[in-house]
């Protein structure tokens, strides 16, 4: 298959009415401090018991199109032998890998940081292919302030973004693409929206300089919020509505699929963000979720890293792709989170 029809093939797979992704690939200290909250040692073993239990439950593939791991995922099995990257695509999940290697402080921009990890990545790309990942992703992250990001921080960050993209589709690997404005402050929903306007538009502006194809890109960015210790905090409506009204200034209707992080919203907070979202209309893009902590959250609290609860932690995150993938279409109710 040449590259170009490689990108759309995988492009078609990850894009599908009512479902989302499954963000799965905590860093090596993320998981520690995820498992740590629930009485777990972050062991190699109680990562791989972990994530396969996440991959095994049946049905997933209802509403998850496609899971992003973490390198080490890719290359451990099931207890049956099966490899986790296969375990997801028998349900009709296709895996994906983050290539990024974090962020770091960005030299001479005080509060700014920078994400690393282009040094090697299209050599990098090789071996996470044979193993089965179809697409990957990289994410920057932006703190805000009254005067942070830095034009510099924004700046930087679209260009390693878009380099990182690019290097991805000469491999065939499609790439996501996510700027992360961060929750954590106690900024307005205003000057949310500013950043964010401000990030996407810097971000485009490299993607095109890079030539990457936005057809075979995907883009997964923050919602439009206020800081979570801001005095005044906003209901689906105002969310959605001032979310739509940045993508629709930014991010060209080239781009196939928008899909959300949750970035410390509580499950049921950005479940029904992105329903309220999805109720404003048709839009040029597919709008839906590829959460890692409100997917995750209840399955974690549920498992506490104890095999007889593998059917709780399965059944708990079923049911949060299930009402994700409802509010995917604007179909959510607040009571459903009873069933
Ligand atoms: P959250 O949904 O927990 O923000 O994680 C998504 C993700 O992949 C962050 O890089």
């Amino acid at each position: 298959m040449g590259t170009q029809s490689e990108l759309q093939a995988t492009v078609q797979s990850l894009v599908r009415k009512g479902k989302g992704l499954l963000a799965a690939d905590e860093s090596g200290p993320t998981i520690a401090k995820r498992f740590k909250a629930i009485g777990v040692e972050s062991t190699d073993d109680n990562r791989r018991a972990y994530r396969s239990l996440l991959l095994s439950s049946n049905g997933l593939g209802e509403h998850i199109s496609g899971v992003i791991l973490y390198a080490e995922t890719l290359g451990q099995r099931a207890d049956d032998g099966t490899p986790l990257p296969q375990l997801a695509a028998g349900q009709g999940i296709v895996p994906g890998i983050k290539v990024d290697a974090g962020k770091i402080a960005l030299a001479h921009a005080p509060g700014d940081e920078i994400t690393e990890g282009l040094d090697g990545l299209a050599k990098r790309l090789e071996p996470y292919k044979q193993q089965g990942a179809h697409f990957a992703k990289w994410r920057a992250v932006y703190n805000v302030d009254g005067v942070r990001p830095s034009r510099l921080a924004v700046q930087a960050n679209a260009d390693a973004l878009a380099c990182y993209a690019a290097i991805c589709q000469e491999q065939g690997i499609v790439p996501i693409v996510e700027p992360e404005v961060l929750i954590d402050g106690d900024h307005s929903l205003d000057r949310c929206a500013e950043v964010t306007e401000t990030v996407l538009h810097e971000v485009f502006h490299a993607l095109h300089r890079h030539a990457v194809a936005l057809e075979h890109m995907l883009l997964k960015p923050s919602m439009v919020v206020p800081g979570k210790d801001h005095a005044q905090q906003s209901g689906p409506a105002e969310v959605a509505a001032r979310t739509i009204r940045v993508l629709r200034r930014t991010v060209p209707a080239a781009v196939p699929g928008i899909f959300f992080l949750s970035g410390g919203q509580t499950p049921a907070e950005a479940t029904a963000n992105l329903d309220a979202i999805n109720r404003l209309g048709p839009q040029p893009w597919l709008l839906s979720f590829s959460y890692g902590r409100a997917l995750q959250d209840p399955a974690m609290q549920a498992w506490k890293g104890q095999a007889a609860n593998a059917r709780a932690t399965q059944d708990a995150l079923l049911k949060r792709a299930r009402l994700n993938g409802a509010a995917s279409q604007g179909k959510y109710e607040p009571a459903m989170e009873a069933d």
